[in-house]
């Protein structure tokens, strides 16, 4: 019998959709990709297969979960097996550059950045780089590594310091810095690359704290995160043309299920800096607006799996 298969690595995220696709009765298995070994010569089962992988996984030492899920995408896909959020779409999730690059071929404007590999070359790249700049990192997630300076020496001090932490990839990310003049940032979700709503996030608390924790971001900005203060709101009937510029980045790299962030400067220019392939939805938020992301992806995939057993039949 064919199924829905979770691939993942974060049981706690999985947990609303396991229930979404329990009420509706849709059989389903979860892959849990932290370690593991794939035979390739083996064919894999019937089914669609969602990935869910996360770029911060190695943050749960689960260090090598992006690769092996790489693997075993692969193998499912040289198979012909459904893979929603697939391989390219992995390669997005856990490389910022490859985000920006695809965002930039579709016309869709970034914050200018330099990707660094070396703490000389990243302090060299910001000696002639408009200010403030932040730096992050190339895999990211958590706003793991964002950081806002002011200067070369406020830069130089935290990479030579005990807290500069570098990007698991070694890549470490000097961007422009962006001020929404509103203080928020606006997440847009898609399921089944169809627009599920905007979530607006403040971040009035984001970089204005004071000098030692001053430019944390950290888990504060991951939406499942109940930070006080911190206010989430959905914006349902959200118009923008940036939405369509995100439908054709998200069919041109086999994105299906995404929220893709973006902040407005103060001339009213937007700019994207993040695709969150393995999105997670904010819980009061949606109580609040009567909304259920995960379970218009239950439906999703359900209607994908009826999709792909009368394709067999
Ligand atoms: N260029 C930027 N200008 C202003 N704020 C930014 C910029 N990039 C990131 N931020 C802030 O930092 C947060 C985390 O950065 P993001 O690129 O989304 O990393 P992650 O993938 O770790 O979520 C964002 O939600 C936003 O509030
Ligand atoms: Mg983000």
């Amino acid at each position: 019998m064919s199924r829905i298969y979770v691939i993942h690595e974060n049981n706690e995220w999985v947990e609303p959709l396991r229930d979404k696709l329990s009420v509706r009765g849709l059989p389903f298995e979860e892959w849990f990709l932290n370690t593991g070994a794939v035979d390739l010569g083996k064919t894999p089962p019937e089914g669609v297969f969602y990935n869910r992988m996360s770029a911060s996984s190695h943050s749960r030492d689960h260090r090598y979960a992006p690769e092996y899920t790489a693997a075993v995408i692969a193998w499912l896909e040289n198979h012909g097996r459904r893979v929603l959020n697939g391989g390219r779409a992995l390669q997005l999730e856990i490389s910022k550059v490859a985000q920006y690059t695809a965002l930039e071929a579709e016309g869709v404007r970034v914050p200018r950045t330099v990707a660094a590999v070396g703490s000389a070359e990243l302090i060299a790249a910001a000696e002639d780089f408009q200010r403030p700049f932040i730096t992050k990192h190339n895999r990211a997630g958590k706003g793991l590594g964002v950081r806002l300076f002011q200067d070369v020496t406020a830069l130089t001090g935290y990479v030579n310091g005990p807290e500069f932490v570098p990007s698991v990839d070694g890549i470490t990310l000097l961007q422009e810095y962006i001020a929404s003049p509103k203080r928020v940032i606006t997440r847009v979700e898609f399921v089944g690359c169809r627009l599920l709503y905007a979530l607006e996030v403040d971040t009035s608390q984001g970089f204005e704290l004071c000098p030692a924790d001053a430019c944390r971001v950290d888990d504060a900005f991951c939406p499942v995160g109940e930070e006080p203060g911190l206010l989430f709101r959905i914006q349902d009937r959200f118009e923008h043309p940036l939405v369509a510029a995100y439908q054709r980045v998200m069919a041109a790299n086999d994105i299906h299920i995404a929220g893709i962030e973006f902040v407005v400067d103060s001339e009213g220019v937007p700019y994207t800096y993040d695709i969150n392939t393995n999105t997670n939805y904010n819980t009061e938020a949606e109580e609040k607006a009567g909304r259920s992301g995960m379970d218009v992806i239950a439906e999703y995939l359900g209607r994908e799996l009826v999709r792909v057993e009368r394709a067999a039949s």
